[in-house]
């Protein structure tokens, strides 16, 4: 038997990483590619979910953190920093416990995931609420790094991306070649460009004939690569991509041109719409922010995009576990049936009939 080793010791000839780097493993990646017989039918496509949220801190970014934590040891780092809408520090956190750094998290206060928080702080994370929104806490992250003997594992840390890239690997691994068209949420930017270094590389590497179309999806409130404008006060209720100014901008842009997608951004109703039916149809729950690839595809077919036919892989970046409020907001209506402690009651609550 064997085990999936993680990122690094699966793929490590192709990850430019300093030459020794030791592997700091929560055994991340080897995530499932799960067909979505819903979208499919929806589409006419052959829709292939890649379900990030069963990494091993509920998102993607622990392919990232993998590399950036275990390049931080060997670089002999004492401490980490990052800024986060909820999982880069959760993921940041678990990484620097396993390898015994002291992990910092600058978070914007009040608009963070409970489920994320809880992780940050059961990995030993100092926690620093913002006044701010989460640009304002990359802005002080890079100021800490620059300043005091901390190192930035935001994903401006080359060494994110590396790991990241890895998720494109594994989705050729699996389908025996590149989809024709690849959905996901796009918030700081970085995923969307780390999957297309990773498509780019395995072509130019052979091992696939051709290159997805890149299809990034932003919510409305905070929807900068769509308008080509900074938001100031990003809002959206998909906290995790509340972001108004993204650092991975132009390569996110280089990835939309040269691969012939693009942006759009979803109202904050058609992102919770995505995500309750992903649950309710496909046994996918997903946190809000992960659903916008899944509500962008559904956009795209009701708008008569020509998908019939394609390969398509929607990648869903986080668990919905992570974020249950937000669940239990827009449909705790359905979990109001209180009854008597009886058969009867509960049948005709249900609506039963013998
Ligand atoms: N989906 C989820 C669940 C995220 O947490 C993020 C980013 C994204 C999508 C967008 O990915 O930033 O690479 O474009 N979360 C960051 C964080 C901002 O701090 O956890 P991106």
């Amino acid at each position: 038997t064997h085990q999936w080793l993680g990122v690094i010791e699966e793929y490590r000839d192709l990850l430019d990483l300093p030459e020794g780097t030791p592997a700091v493993t929560l055994r991340e990646g080897g995530t499932p590619l799960v067909e979505s017989g819903w979208l499919s039918g929806e589409t006419g496509a052959s829709v292939w979910l890649k379900v990030e949220g069963d990494n091993p801190t509920g998102s993607f970014k622990d392919r990232g953190m993998t590399t950036a934590i275990s390049a931080a040891v060997h670089e002999g780092q004492q401490a980490v920093v990052c800024a986060s809408t909820g999982n880069t520090s959760a993921s940041m956190a678990a990484y620097a416990a396993k390898a015994g750094l002291k992990p910092l998290v600058l978070v914007p206060e009040g608009k963070i995931a409970a489920g994320k928080m809880a992780q940050a702080i059961m990995h030993g994370a100092q926690v620093i609420m913002v006044r701010g929104n989460f640009d304002d806490c990359l802005t002080i992250a890079r100021g800490l790094s620059e300043a005091y003997p901390v190192a930035l594992v935001n994903s401006v840390n080359p060494y994110r991306l590396q790991g990241q890239k890895t998720a494109s690997f594994e989705i050729v691994d699996l389908l025996g070649d590149a989809p024709d068209l690849h959905y996901l949420p796009v918030g700081n930017a970085g995923n969307i460009s780390a999957y297309w270094m990773g498509y780019r590389e395995y072509a130019d590497l052979g091992r696939a004939t051709r290159l997805p179309r890149m299809r990034g999806f932003q919510a409305e409130g905070a929807a900068p690569l769509v308008t080509g404008e900074p938001f100031p006060e990003p809002e959206t209720k998909a906290t995790a991509i509340r972001v108004g100014n993204p650092a991975s901008w132009k390569l996110a842009v280089t990835a939309a041109e040269e691969s012939g997608g693009g942006f759009a951004a979803l109202s904050d109703d058609e992102i919770l719409a995505g995500q309750r039916e992903l649950a309710a149809r496909d046994g996918v729950f997903v946190e809000p922010a992960s659903a916008a690839g899944v509500a962008g595809l559904l956009r795209d077919a009701r708008a008569g995009e020509s998908l019939a036919g394609r390969t398509i892989v929607v990648t869903v970046t986080g668990h919905g576990l992570k974020d249950t409020a937000t669940a239990l907001e827009g449909f705790g209506h359905l979990v109001d049936n209180i009854v008597d402690a009886e058969v009867g009651a509960a049948a005709a609550a249900a609506g039963l009939r013998a």
